[in-house]
């Protein structure tokens, strides 16, 4: 269900920015995928390529194993943008030389254009502040290529031809090359000639019009887990087949206050759609008795769901697929990565495999977006605000934020004090710029003292972290007063906790969840 408009293709060398290069493409509104450096021209054609941009990436040209282009980007006649590595290897492969620079440059630094009007740098001053990473530099250029920008330890700042090959050694994808975003709209819209038709509007039509014709007359089934992203894929699966989908959500107990019933009424409220509410929490709660491993109790939560799932479906007689929220990250990731990486990955984001007698086909509607695309679609889709801009909540919930084992009594326990710390960052207005903010039993006892008694009870953790990615986080600077109200509530007003810390380490070393 790859959209079939125009694109822009990155070709991936490596680099930590190639993604960044793909989302800065599709915020101007030019639909872009990242491919491999092995990628036959005959693969890349179906996407309707209009032009090309290489990636930076770590390797030096001259290294034996260096991953070089293709030879169709040079004979394909599509405008070609190399950044960093890109730009060497372009020079690398048409006739030019790198070599190691005497004067490396990492960090900030000034472009300086030799001449005006060169449409990449079109409504730019002739110097820009730019960002730098590179330890080789161009010495001499390839045949019919010109240098058309200089800093003051690179003489050779950007390459081109006749042709639209160019190359730029610094990075206007990142934030540190303020102009960048221009820059890459120049190339787009200026060199390349894209129309603007990545839009959300415009995903939505095409992404029904596939879903139908992929889906045909055969029934649908969806696992809700209250999440953006499944929100967001069953009600594109609904627009496009209505009630040839059923929506299956399971109530493993595991989640936050009140969030069973929440999800339940959004989906009444917003979408008619079919709604399996499966109550099953006994049994997950049932089955983590005893358990303290954390993987342990992720794969019991993920086994347990599959087998609520299975049942379910198998009430709805005969089903043809299954509709998963799957995101473009874990695509490139399952691609570009080694079994280990993608296996643990999976334990993290997905329940495990369905059981053989289910053999379903998939329909994953987000599979080329990002997570800040999704959230745009669902507002285009009319879905509410605060759904749509929910924080991230693990599949495992709040089994994985009670330290050893979960009872009913911890549940309640923390239940209440998430409560509490939810509602004070949304009455302090920090919910949207925080990724994730929760509370964590963290599995201590304390003494403590109330009125003239002594007391010896559990000691809960406020978690609050900003991230992009949750590859990386920081550990929030919540105001003082923020923390102090929620400290004292949940020692006011949560029975048994009489101590409330406040987790102050960043991901990594720590991960955002205790367990
Ligand atoms: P960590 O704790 O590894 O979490 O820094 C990164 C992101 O992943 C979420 N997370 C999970 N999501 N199943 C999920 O669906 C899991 O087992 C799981 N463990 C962590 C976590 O909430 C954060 O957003």
């Amino acid at each position: 269900m790859m959209p079939q408009r125009e694109s822009l293709v990155v070709i991936d060398f490596g680099s930590q920015y190639s993604r960044l290069i793909t989302r800065r493409v599709r915020e101007n509104q030019v639909y872009c995928e990242i491919i491999q450096h092995t990628s036959s021209w005959e693969e890349v054609s179906k996407l309707n390529p209009k032009g090309i941009i290489l990636s930076g990436g770590p390797a030096s040209v001259y290294d034996e194993d260096a991953p070089l282009a293709p030879a169709w980007v040079y004979d394909c006649g599509l405008p070609v943008l190399g950044i960093c590595y890109g730009m060497q290897v372009m020079a690398h492969q048409l006739g030019g030389k790198v070599a190691p620079s005497n004067s490396r440059e990492y960090g900030h630094s000034v472009v300086n254009q030799n001449g005006a009007g060169e449409p990449l740098f079109y409504g730019l001053p002739t110097s820009i502040p730019v960002w730098m990473s590179h330890a080789d530099s161009i010495t001499e250029l390839p045949p019919g290529f010109t240098s058309k920008a200089y800093t003051d330890n690179a003489p050779v700042a950007m390459i081109k031809n006749d042709n639209n090959l160019l190359g730029i050694q610094f990075h206007p994808e990142v934030v540190h090359t303020p102009d960048g975003t221009k820059i890459i709209n120049n190339f787009l819209h200026k060199i390349c000639d894209f129309k603007k038709l990545w839009t959300s509007e415009n995903f939505i039509s095409e992404t029904i019009s596939n879903i139908k014709a992929q889906v045909g007359n055969g029934k649908v089934i969806c696992a809700l887990s209250g999440g953006v992203d499944s929100t967001v894929a069953a009600t594109l699966v609904h627009k496009a087949i209505g009630d040839q989908l059923t929506c299956i959500f399971v109530n493993n107990g595991l989640m936050r206050k009140e969030e069973p019933e929440r999800i339940q009424n959004t989906f009444a409220k917003y979408l008619n759609v079919n709604l399996i509410f499966s109550e099953s929490s006994n049994r997950f709660i049932t089955a983590l008795k005893g358990v303290t491993d954390p993987e342990q109790k992720r794969k019991i939560i993920g086994t347990e769901f599959i087998n609520v799932f299975d049942e379910e479906a198998t009430r709805l007689g005969e089903v043809n697929f299954l509709t998963q929220g799957t995101l473009y990250p874990d695509v490139i990731e399952s691609k570009t990565s080694d079994n280990t990486v993608s296996a643990t990955i999976k334990t993290h984001h997905n329940v495990g495999g369905l059981p053989e007698h289910m053999k379903l086909e998939l329909v994953e509607p987000l599979r080329y977006l990002f997570k800040d695309e999704v959230r745009k679609v669902g507002i285009e889709l009319g879905l509410p605000e605060e759904m749509v801009n929910r924080q991230p909540f693990p599949g495992p919930g709040l089994a994985i934020r009670i330290m050893g084992e979960v009872t009913e009594e911890k549940l309640d326990i923390l239940k209440a004090a998430d409560w509490i710390v939810m509602d004070e960052i949304k009455n302090n207005n920090l919910y949207n710029d925080l990724w994730q903010s929760f509370a964590v039993l963290t599995g201590s006892k304390s003494v403590g003292v109330t009125g003239d008694f002594r007391t010896y009870g559990h000691v809960v953790a406020i978690r609050a972290v900003s991230s992009d990615d949750a590859m990386t986080a920081d550990w929030a600077r919540l105001p003082y007063e923020v923390l102090a109200n929620i400290s004292n509530r949940i020692s006011n007003e949560v029975p048994n906790v009489n101590r409330v810390v406040f987790d102050i380490t960043s991901k990594p070393p720590g991960t955002i969840e205790w367990e």
